[in-house]
């Protein structure tokens, strides 16, 4: 019998937190504090969406699950250490996260910028560690693919674009650019990232998954832009309403509520077109796609 949404989602978020557990370094090791705050920032909250999109795109693919939780703690790493940094001071100067106080208010700055780097760095030795793959040259170009989507050509290229769009009027392009890249290019990534850990899937089957991804990638920021301003801070675990006050711009700035709700419904249909053609093994993808849109938080 097939387990229903919901409860798969608790089992992999459950299983996954183990795994997590035993890749991050252990608190009671030198450097301590620095051990504990990369823990801190990677265990005990987060909805795990990236990994979860992994492991759905695994199970289109046909992937060995242990493969597939290397390639999805990988990506979690580079997305705990996103989150650290973008709370800091020099960027966005939250103080809340996934209902606890931000790294650098629970430890310092330092320690805060350290642990970042060192989960970035953390994420990449997993994925050079570990057999992902059975061909040497696909676990080359999933490192090489990981390194594109996090670096100056992704994400943190998106977050520099972020910064300097502060109180600036951005043209929809120039918005879907940044989004696309801050946030869409690590959860394109992770589905790719799944993929490749099988390998029922011919070239043509991989391009569509990518535009999938890149589809429920830019959805899943504006939702994000859309909750920021919709819901309050006890639901997001996060401090509502501070895109507004920092002169960010969103999808709701520029489109309103309304606009940026249709356009994240506009991109869900677009990303279930993409997998039009898989069999109900991609039904954890479209149910992924599903929540990732109508989330709440
Ligand atoms: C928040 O990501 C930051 C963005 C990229 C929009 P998530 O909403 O996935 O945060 P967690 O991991 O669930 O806390
Ligand atoms: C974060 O975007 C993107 C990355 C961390 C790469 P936001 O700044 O909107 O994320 P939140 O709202 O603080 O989670
Ligand atoms: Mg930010
Ligand atoms: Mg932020
Ligand atoms: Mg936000």
């Amino acid at each position: 019998m097939r387990v229903d949404f919901q409860n798969w989602v608790a089992a992999h978020q459950l299983r996954f937190e183990g795994v997590l557990q035993a890749f991050l370094p252990r608190p009671e090791i030198s450097p301590e504090r620095l051990h504990q705050a990369m823990r801190y920032a990677v265990l005990d909250g987060g909805k795990r969406v990236r990994p979860l999109l992994a492991f759905a795109a695994g199970e289109v693919a046909g992937a060995n699950s242990e493969r597939v939780d290397i390639a999805a703690a990988a990506v979690e790493l580079i997305h705990a250490y996103s989150l650290v940094h973008d709370d800091m001071p020099c960027m966005d100067d939250d103080v809340l996260r996934r209902g606890k106080p931000t790294c650098h208010v629970e430890f310092d700055e330092a320690t805060a910028l350290l642990a970042g780097d060192s989960l970035q760095t953390l994420a990449f030795w997993l994925l050079a560690e570990h057999r992902l793959s059975d061909d040497a040259a696909r676990q080359l170009q999933m490192l090489r693919l990981l390194a594109n989507a996090t670096g100056s050509f992704g994400m943190a290229g998106g977050q520099a674009i972020d910064l300097a769009s502060v109180g600036q009027a951005l043209t929809l392009p120039e918005l879907e650019y940044m989004h696309i890249h801050k946030t869409g290019a690590l959860i394109r990534a992770a589905v790719l990232l799944g993929a490749y850990c099988g390998s029922l899937l011919d070239a043509a089957q991989m391009e569509k998954l990518d535009h999938f991804g890149k589809l429920i990638g830019l959805a899943f920021q504006v939702v994000d832009d859309v909750l920021d301003c919709a819901a309050d801070t006890a639901t997001l675990g996060k401090t509502a309403g501070k895109d507004a006050i920092h002169g960010k711009p969103t999808y709701v700035s520029l489109l309103g509520i309304q606009g940026a709700r249709e356009m994240a419904k506009r991109l869900h249909g677009e990303a279930l077109e993409t997998l039009a053609e898989f069999d109900e093994r991609a039904g954890r993808l479209r149910e992924l796609a599903d929540f990732i849109v109508l989330r709440k938080f």
